[in-house]
């Protein structure tokens, strides 16, 4: 970054934080708005702040219609690639608005209005994408839910968000199986205290779903009189919600992140080209999930809000068919941005350590590669630099925030890259790290991150019908602050090094998970009186959950404990999801806890990382921990 670069995006940083009505004012222009905001920041009821009140948009106009409309119909919004079915489409602006205006009468033909919600639990297809344009179109709130997560996930989640309708299809295709989507969703169903009125299915060519009463085909759904009709944008306040998006907390009861459209909008289209360095017309391929906030924001809405052009790529890192996968998309679309977590290219270097497959590609659209998820590790950092040739951009951020939190910016000008660090806090974010009391600590001393209140617009205002929650979870540890969950120090130049989560969340592969939902699937085993899971360090997926299993009394270990394993292991599958990926259950005597019965997970953790464990004095039987150390100092079982 040239000096004047340098000091532009230091001053616009000052900026945002001593007069965030200026900054985002001016970046809120870059929005079309039906009724203009009264007020940028209404910071009337603290610890609760609003953005944009007052003012009105569409997020479905903004991200179509208006592309449309300013000569950008015949530009491609979506390149639909799909190696796992061998189907590749390009979706035009224009006929992305012909799609998304057609679901749209059809959600209004179920009786779907302003409000309601729309729960969408679909592979990455592009009906994804445009259930989601069609809901903003009509003011419902969607929420999507990951494929990989289970029927027990997705009761959760219908019965927390009570949606009037189901988005769904008859089937997923990983790699290496067909996945059935619609008996999830039946089994769901039934298991809910809410069900839908009507389930919308789109039938794949890979497997038939059996239809029921509530049941639609999605062909028929988009050919209906009222999807004819088609819907027209309708004016939605700023402060209303976009969509609701579950993520895990440390409990099983996941949170409803409530994302708003005036503040969403704003902040992902300023970070299109501002962090991540993507103006319209240009391609931006992020090999996410649509079931991820990573899917959510710079999948579908930055992209398409930017007149950009986004890659659905239903495929993995390797395997489809091979770890050149990526090369051959950035090359098939000209990309100028790929995004992915760590994960994916610690699996690419597994099998092609070399990067040879680079070579049958020519990747000279790309500009950068941004990584995000889970901790960047400075390994995968410099591979995936010396392979690519272009900067590698660590970005750190979460669900609730819905943008990043710290980067290095790369539209304004790259600052010297340090590896392990995802560089400065974005404009908006004025990023603390705590101590135990609530002192700000110094340069280099690790401590909880924290975000001082009021965060920028697009971060979450609240949880979804829970105020208290939100509150009690995010706010209470540190009054005037954002607790992440984050730990990690901030270096003197300003530099923020994210280490891990100071709670028990779970990060596999990129997807974060809850201890709390892994141990209800165990406890649920009749052989078992306690459990414990905790996330050990591995090389490919970061961390993996590992279980540690106390059993009834009368129940014989050396006799039952295979089938026990075996079972429990199932029993996640089945409840959680093959995301959770459990492959080791150590049955152990008993489980360390504090004096009021609090399970020492983190010790636990720390002890099988072959990290030196801090042992709280509050510990209740120190010679329990001692038994389990070298059971959880052993790799394997
Ligand atoms: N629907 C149904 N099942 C799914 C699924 C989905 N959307 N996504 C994953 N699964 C299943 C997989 O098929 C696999 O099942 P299996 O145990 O029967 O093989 C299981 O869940 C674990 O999947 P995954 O986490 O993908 O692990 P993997 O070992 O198959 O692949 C990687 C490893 C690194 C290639 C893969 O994890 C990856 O691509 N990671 C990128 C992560 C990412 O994009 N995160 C989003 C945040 S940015
Ligand atoms: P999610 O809400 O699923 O996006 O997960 C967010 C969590 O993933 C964060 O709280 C971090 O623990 C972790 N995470 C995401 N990105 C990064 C990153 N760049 N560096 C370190 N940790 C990260």
């Amino acid at each position: 970054m040239s000096d004047d670069a340098r000091a532009a995006n230091r001053s616009a940083y000052e900026l945002s934080l001593h007069d965030p009505e200026a900054f985002w004012g001016q970046a809120a222009t870059a929005i079309d708005w039906i009724t203009p905001p009264g007020r940028v920041l209404d910071n009337d009821r603290p610890p609760f702040y609003r953005w944009f009140t007052g003012g009105e948009l569409n997020v479905c106009a903004n991200a179509v219609d208006r592309h449309v409309a300013a000569g950008r119909g015949d530009q491609a919004a979506i390149h639909y690639d799909s190696p796992v079915t061998g189907v590749r489409e390009t979706i035009t602006y224009a006929d992305l608005l012909a799609r998304v205006t057609a679901v749209a009468g059809g959600l209004r033909g179920l009786g779907v209005t302003k409000g309601d919600r729309v729960v969408i639990y679909l592979p990455m297809v592009p009906e994804a994408v445009v259930g989601m344009l069609a809901c903003a179109r009509i003011g419902a709130i969607h929420s999507v839910v990951f494929g990989g997560f289970a029927p027990a996930e997705l009761a959760a989640r219908i019965d927390d968000a009570q949606p009037k309708v189901v988005l769904s299809a008859s089937c997923g295709v990983e790699p290496s199986r067909v996945v059935p989507y619609k008996p999830f969703l039946d089994e769901a169903i039934r298991r809910s205290e809410h069900p839908p009125q009507h389930c919308v299915i789109l039938q794949r060519a890979q497997l038939a779903a059996e239809m029921g009463e509530r049941d639609l085909d999605w062909a028929d759904f988009e050919s209906s009189p009222a999807a004819l009709e088609g819907a027209d944008p309708v004016a939605v306040a700023a402060t209303d919600p976009l969509y609701i998006l579950y993520t895990s907390g440390t409990t099983g009861r996941p949170k409803g992140i409530y994302r708003d459209c005036g503040g969403y909008a704003v902040a992902l289209r300023w970070s299109m080209e501002h962090l991540y360095d993507v103006r319209p017309g240009e391609t931006m391929f992020t090999a996410s999930d649509v079931g991820w906030v990573v899917g959510h924001s710079y999948i579908v809405y930055g992209p398409l809000l930017t007149g950009a052009t986004t890659v659905l790529y239903e495929g993995k890192p390797v395997g489809t068919p091979d770890a050149g996968a990526f090369w051959r998309v950035v090359d098939d679309y000209d990309a100028v941005a790929l995004f992915t977590a760590p994960t994916a290219f610690r699996a690419i270097k597994k099998i092609d350590p070399e990067a040879k497959l680079l070579g049958e590609h020519d990747i000279s659209s790309l500009r950068t590669l941004f990584l995000a998820g889970e901790r960047l590790d400075p390994d995968t950092y410099e591979w995936a630099t010396a392979a690519l040739g272009v900067p590698v951009v660590d970005n750190w951020w979460q669900t609730e925030t819905g943008w990043p939190i710290a980067m290095n910016p790369s539209g304004v000008g790259l600052l010297p890259i340090k590896p392990g660090s995802a560089a400065v806090a974005v404009a908006g974010y004025d990023v603390r790290v705590l101590d135990g009391m609530g002192e700000q600590v110094e340069p280099g001393v690790e401590g909880a991150i924290c975000l001082r209140l009021p965060m920028p617009p697009g971060t979450l205002p609240t949880l979804w019908n829970d105020d208290d929650r939100y509150v009690s979870s995010y706010l209470a540890a540190y009054p005037g602050y954002y607790l992440t969950g984050d730990g990690g120090y901030i270096d003197a130049d300003g530099y923020l090094f994210v280490m891990g989560r100071t709670d028990d969340v779970l990060n596999v592969a990129g997807h974060r998970l809850s201890t709390g939902s892994l141990e209800a699937a165990l406890a649920g085993h009749e052989a078992v009186a306690e459990c414990a899971v905790i996330g050990v360090h591995d090389d490919l997926k970061g961390q993996v959950p590992r279980a540690l299993v106390v059993l009834k009394s009368g129940v014989d270990a050396d006799l039952d404990g295979e089938r026990i394993r075996r079972e429990l292991v199932a029993r996640v599958r089945a409840e959680v999801g093959p995301v959770a990926a459990l492959q080791q259950v150590d049955i152990v005597a008993g489980l360390p806890k504090t004096r009021s019965g609090k399970i020492l997970r983190k010790t636990m953790r720390e002890i099988a990382d072959g990290v030196a464990p801090v042992v709280p004095a509050t510990i209740e039987d120190v010679a329990v921990l001692e038994a389990l150390a070298p059971v959880l100092r052993s790799p394997d079982r």
